[in-house]
Formats: C-alpha cells, structure tokens, sequence
C-alpha cells in the first residue's frame, strides 16, 4: 500500500490542491526534491523551500572559478617547494584547547568566532580557524625538532571562522601558509617574508603593501603594557566598547581595532618599538636590512599588532588598495613561545599564512595558464561509438586533452556542444566514414576538413 504525505506550502490558488499529495516514501532529500520539481514544476517558484542551501558565508567553487584555484595553489607549492618547505596535511578539527592555548583566550577568534562542537564522548572540538597551532601540535607530537628535513613546512587548505560574511570574509576560507621552525635567525623572518611576496608578485598581483613591525621579545611586554594601559585610561571614554573591554585583558590590541574614533583616540599612543630590548632592536634592523638587499620594498606599521597572541619580534602583513575593507591579504610573524606553551622544546619559529579568497579576487586573467586544445569525438551509430571510444582512450593516454557526448546526441548537436565546450578539433565517426575505415577531422576555427584512416587519427592528433 502506498503511504502519502500531505505537504502544506503556500501555492498560487489557479493550481490544484491535489498536487500536493506525493508518496511519502519519495518526500526525503533529493529524491523529493526530483519528483516535485518534475510533476509539479509549474510550481517550481513555490518548491523554493525544498532547496537545501549552502550555509552563509560558505561557497562553493565552481568549475567556472577552479581554473583560478588550480593556478594559485599550483603557484603556491611550487614557490614553497622552491624554498625548500615541505607540505604537511594537519586536521580539520582538533581539541578546543589547542586553539585557546596557543591564539589566546582573548582574542576575537577564540571568544567569539570559533566552531566549537561537543564530540560523543563529551569532548570538546573546534574547526581549525587556522593552522598553526595544528602544525606546531603535529611538529610536538612527532618529535619533527629531530628530524632536519621537516623544519620548513607549509600547508593550503580550509579553516573556519564565524565571521560576518563580505566579499573577501567568508566562514569558509583557505589558506597557503608556512611555519620555519628552529631559527632564530633574522634571515628566517626575512625569508618567509620574501616567501610571501615572490608568491603573490609571482601571480602578478600589483597594488601591494608589506608592513611590518616588531612586538619585541616577551619580555618587552610587561614595561610597554604598564605605559600603555595608563595612556588608554586617559582616553577611555573616546575608546568603543570592545576596546573599553580590552584596555586591561589586551591592551595591545586597541591599538589595531579599526573603528575610526578608536584610531583616532589613540593616534599618538606609545610605540612598542620605542620599548624594545637591545637583541629585538638589533633583531628588527636586521630583519629591515635582509629586505632592503633583496630590494623587497616594506613600510614600518608601529600599529600592527595581529590579532593572534603568539607572536613575537617580528609581525608582517601584506595588504591591498583593491579589496575595500578586508585589505590584508597574507600575514604573520615569529612565535617564539609557542612551541614551549604547546609543550615541546623551546624552539623559536616563523611563518605566515594568506588568504586564498582574497588572492583569487586579486589574481589577473594572465595568471590563468591557457588549456591544451581540446579534442571532441562525435560518433553516432554502435560501431562509430565503440570506435570513437576507442580513438578517446588512445587519445587521452598519448597526453591529449579529449571529450566525446555520452548522451546519444544527433550530428548537428553533438558539433554544438563541441562548440560550447571550446574544442578546437572534432573527430567525426559517421557510419559511411566508419565504413570506410576512415574519420573527418574538422577544425572548428577555420572549419576546414579533412579524412584521416582511423589507425592515424591518434597519431594525426598527438602532433
Ligand atoms: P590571520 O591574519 O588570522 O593569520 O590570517 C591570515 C590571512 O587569512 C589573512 O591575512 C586573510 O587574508 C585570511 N583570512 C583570515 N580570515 C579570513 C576570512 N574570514 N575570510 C577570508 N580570508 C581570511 C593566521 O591565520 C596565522 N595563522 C598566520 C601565521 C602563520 N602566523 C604565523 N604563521
């Protein structure tokens, strides 16, 4: 007996009522989803509300934009490797702790942009909002401090963040980025900075800033915090509320808040710089000189604090006249505590990490490498076709890019979806040419024609 369930929507009064009674077996997921809109589509505006959406702020890439990801991620292994880093897949999710650990508990990632789950077992987890603290727990965990090979390491891939979704700000987002463990040398800094921008002048992005200032060792901290606190006070009731909230957990992060009262409040605050230690001072000439012999051009930013709490020394970010409000494109710094905190080994480490979104946006229509040409086969009949997919194996192993029409199609349309498709060449497997043990190859730009015997069309083709 077949169930049916009654299915309640707003519909347009001239349809029947009737339509909305299906077999209730049919009414989940996609299979609803397809029996709706094909027996009801005059209704196709009321099915709306059968749709599954993505989630806000999580896109999809569709293959019309992947071309554009294939090359920024091709650009981004390459430059790494030729830097000599090597690429370590850490987790999409890891224990909450790691994160409130190593970012800071009062940061706006930890309080209020993490996804935070609880596991089966009662266990708390998060989507990694980035990565490093999943790379500096791997490096931890597998005992990489011995090993030579695996200092210089770098990444591509998701993290998650419960922002307020805009164009280069997603809930979804990707990044390349690397991690240099063990040095503390100047060089280190000077070299995932020059990293960086090889990667993105690479990719032929213009318009870009590479800012740069020191925190100062850990140290510094305590003597600068003491100043600082102090002058905020004196401008607290110019300061937003947040700031306000700040002024005493995070003090230095005031000073990177955007709202425009707050930059102005504290537009002649005191500089972390001014309280460096001798070695930081010393640390931050040789970073700026290391840059200056490469002739990768930098401005000083007293401001820029980053909105993690690892870092110290050294902090960069690469920003952009062209993406309005979300202008930082990659950034990041030296953390030298970071490694003892998780529990390792005092081992002093720098890296960065850029947003891939915001590259893509970025990236100029020269970076796109052209296709190989493609090949179409149109064959119609059942000898042309298993010839035709015979022609498309020997195609596709001699390295030639290669389709055919999988749906039956006529002569006429299986040349226009060639034509869709961009083809440059189609092979046409009628049944008299087929007959004649030969093939039409049909240049689609100059349309000129020419017959080819079927045991040369690979050959002919592969050229
Ligand atoms: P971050 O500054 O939080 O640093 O992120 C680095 C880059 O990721 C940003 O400059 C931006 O391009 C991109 N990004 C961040 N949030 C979003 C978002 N919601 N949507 C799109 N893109 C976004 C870090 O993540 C550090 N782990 C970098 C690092 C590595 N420091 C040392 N090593």
């Amino acid at each position: 007996m077949t169930t049916f369930l009654r299915v309640d929507l707003p519909y347009p009064r001239r349809y029947s009522r009737r339509a909305w009674y299906r077999p209730a077996a049919s009414v989940t997921g996609l299979q609803a989803k397809v029996d709706l809109t094909s027996s009801l589509s005059p209704l196709a505006s009321c099915l709306g509300i059968f749709m599954i959406h993505g989630i806000k702020g999580v896109k999809d890439i569709l293959p019309e934009e992947s071309r554009r990801w294939q090359a920024i991620e091709a650009a981004a292994r390459r430059t790494a490797t030729l830097f000599g880093f090597q690429e370590i897949r850490v987790p999409i999710f890891e224990v909450t702790e790691l994160f409130a650990r190593s970012i800071g508990a009062t940061t706006d990632i930890v309080e209020k942009e993490m996804y935070t789950f609880q596991d089966r077992d009662g266990s708390s987890l998060t989507l990694r909002p980035e990565a490093t603290a999943g790379v500096v727990r791997a490096y931890i965990e597998h005992s990489l401090s011995g090993q030579p090979t695996s200092q210089k390491l770098f990444y591509v891939g998701p993290m998650f963040r419960h922002e307020r979704p805009q164009a280069g700000r997603l809930r979804q987002f990707h990044q390349f980025g690397v991690e240099s463990f063990s040095s503390t040398s100047p060089y280190a800094d000077v070299e995932v900075m020059s990293l960086l921008w090889r990667f993105l002048t690479g990719l032929g992005l213009t318009g870009l800033t590479l800012e740069l200032n020191s925190l100062g060792e850990a140290s510094d901290r305590p003597g600068y915090r003491r100043v600082l606190v102090e002058y905020l006070k004196a401008k607290e009731g110019l300061l937003c509320g947040n700031c306000r909230r700040r002024m005493e957990s995070n003090p230095l992060r005031v000073l990177d808040c955007k709202v425009p009262e707050c930059r102005t409040a504290t537009a002649d605050a005191p500089k972390l710089t001014d309280h460096l230690s001798p070695f930081a001072q010393d640390h931050f000439r040789q970073v700026t000189e290391g840059l200056t012999d490469l002739g990768i051009p930098f401005s000083l930013n007293p401001r820029l604090v980053r909105g993690l709490d690892y870092y110290t020394l050294t902090t960069f970010e690469v920003t952009t006249g062209n993406l309005g409000a979300q202008n930082a494109v990659g950034a990041g710094g030296r953390y030298d505590g970071l490694v003892k905190t998780l529990g390792g080994s005092d081992t002093p480490a720098v890296g960065f990490a850029v947003g891939l979104e915001r590259v893509a946006l970025l990236l100029p229509e020269q970076a796109l490498q052209a296709q190989n040409p493609l090949v179409f086969i149109a064959a119609f009949g059942s000898t042309s076709t298993k010839i035709g997919a015979r022609i498309l194996d020997g195609l596709r192993a001699a390295g030639v890019r290669a389709e055919s029409d999988l749906r039956g199609a006529s002569l006429k349309s299986q040349l226009r979806h060639a034509d869709r498709l961009g083809a440059s060449t189609v092979v046409i497997l009628g049944e008299d040419e087929v007959a004649q043990g030969a093939a039409v190859l049909r240049n689609m730009t100059t349309k000129e024609q020419q017959t080819v015997p079927l045991d040369r069309v690979v050959e002919a083709l592969s050229k």
